[in-house]
């Protein structure tokens, strides 16, 4: 089953985890956080595995002209019902149904390590930017997916018991609320990211380790996550032609 499989059959259970407000990171702090390294709207946005839609309604929202692309065929139809006048196109990021230089800025929010040929869909990211562009992208943090604190307390000493520089595909189940939530992705070293960057010419000009603020901590156990990073943000640039 590829990963994009995957999210479909669990395309019910994210759309519910996903919208229920404060929530999940996103309302909490990861968001605002992210947005920080958005440039303000231009020409035209695609957001890139956009799920249920909800980042591409916040952006649209301030103001930017935005496309937004996933490829499971549930989670599209959710973010079309959820606002009709979107432009929502059900494809696979490793073949975008867009024109070359079509777009000055993409946003991968959460998607590239859920993505299985990433380094494709980085390379067709750069080719549907027009020189100068910018993609804007988060990911689960490569030490995160790597391993796991031992325990749930704040002081929990976090273990990696296999391989960090090998990627390996890994799904986690959350349980929290009454709701539950399982996630498949695929674990890469920071180095397969840069690679991938790399191979298609962009270059990186900022990147975040965002620290969880104390008002987003929803317990004190959770104090763990202010001593490793759960995300990992970037802005990386098409390069403007000489
Ligand atoms: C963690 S969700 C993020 C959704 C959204 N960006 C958000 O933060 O609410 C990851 C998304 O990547 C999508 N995805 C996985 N593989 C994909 C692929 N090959 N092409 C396009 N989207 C893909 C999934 O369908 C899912 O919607």
């Amino acid at each position: 089953m590829t990963l994009a499989d995957s999210w479909e059959a669990h395309s019910r259970q994210w759309i519910e985890w996903a919208r229920a407000p404060g929530f999940d990171s996103y309302w909490r702090y990861h968001r605002d956080q992210f947005l920080a390294l958005v440039p303000p709207p231009g020409r035209q946005t695609v957001d890139i595995g956009c799920g249920e839609g909800r980042l591409t309604r916040h952006l649209k929202g301030l103001g930017h002209r935005i496309i937004g692309i996933d490829a499971s065929p549930s989670l599209v139809a959710a973010a079309r019902e959820a606002d009709p006048s979107m432009d929502i196109r059900h494809a696979n990021a490793s073949a975008l149904p867009l024109q070359d230089a079509s777009a000055d800025l993409a946003i991968a929010f959460m998607t590239l390590h859920d993505i299985d040929e990433m380094p494709l869909a980085v390379r067709e990211i750069a080719r549907v930017l027009e020189p100068g562009g910018k993609l804007c992208l988060a990911i689960v943090h490569p030490i995160n997916s790597a391993g796991r604190f031992e325990e749930s307390a704040a002081d929990a000493p976090f273990v990696i018991k296999g391989d960090y520089l090998r990627p390996f595909r890994f799904a986690d189940t959350v349980e929290r609320d009454g709701m539950t939530m399982t996630f498949h992705s695929q674990h890469r070293p920071i180095s397969a990211y840069f690679s991938a960057l790399e191979q298609a010419g962009l270059l990186v000009e900022a990147l975040r380790e965002p620290d969880i603020p104390d008002h987003a901590l929803n317990s004190e156990a959770s104090r763990r996550w202010q001593r490793l990073p759960l995300f990992l943000q970037m802005r990386v640039v098409r390069p403007a032609a000489d």
